[in-house]
């Protein structure tokens, strides 16, 4: 092989190797800017995660009533849509800041002691499994910190800024 053949092919090579991976990554966080530890066998575990848990279904804008159709860029953002019931008003999380915030072994710790107001179902989270947990820390590296804090907790006894969803107190009797 001459000496420039081989130098056509190492660049065709890299160049291969480069479409390769900017596909990868498609539609997605920019693969530039991957922190480090990044395993997408774990960041496809935890898409995976997100997506049937229901994570998204409150944290992520327009997620349920669209049908599950926002772009992966916009996941776990949070939501200026209030949960107003006997609690108060609550407001689902931006994750994309929150759990960006921590280290894995931070994130695991934060999980399972997690207590939070309805309708955050936080006594599943506390009982995943830490393999998952880690595996959704890792996606949501993956996507990078996005848009804003959501508005923050307004107590049952003053009014939120509309829209918000309002929850009737349960018939006291029905509680067991
Ligand atoms: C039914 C709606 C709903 C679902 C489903 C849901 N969340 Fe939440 N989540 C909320 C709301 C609302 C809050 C804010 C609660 C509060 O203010 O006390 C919240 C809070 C949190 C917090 C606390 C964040 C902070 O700022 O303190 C974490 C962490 C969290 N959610 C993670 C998750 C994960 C992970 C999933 C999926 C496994 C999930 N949530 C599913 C509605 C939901």
């Amino acid at each position: 092989m001459y000496h420039w053949q081989r130098t056509v092919f190492v660049i065709a090579f890299l160049l291969c190797g480069r479409a390769f991976m900017g596909r990868a990554h498609a539609g997605t966080a920019d693969p530039k800017k991957q922190p480090a530890g990044i395993d997408m066998k774990k960041v496809e575990r935890g898409r995976y995660l997100v997506r049937i848990a229901g994570c998204n279904d409150c944290h992520t804008p327009g997620y349920l009533l669209g049908e599950g159709k926002v772009p992966e860029h916009l996941w776990l953002t949070g939501d200026k849509f209030g949960w107003r019931g006997p609690w108060g008003t609550t407001y689902a999380s931006n994750l994309r800041l929150f759990v960006n915030a921590m280290t894995e072994d931070q994130w695991v710790a934060a999980a399972r002691l997690l207590k939070a107001r309805p309708p955050m179902p936080w006594f599943g989270l506390n009982s995943m499994h830490e393999e998952d947990l880690r595996a959704l820390h890792q996606f949501i590296r993956h996507l990078g910190p996005a848009g804003e804090a959501a508005p923050a907790y307004v107590p049952p006894d003053q009014e939120p800024k509309p829209p918000y969803a309002l929850f009737p107190s349960p018939p006291k009797e029905e509680r067991k």
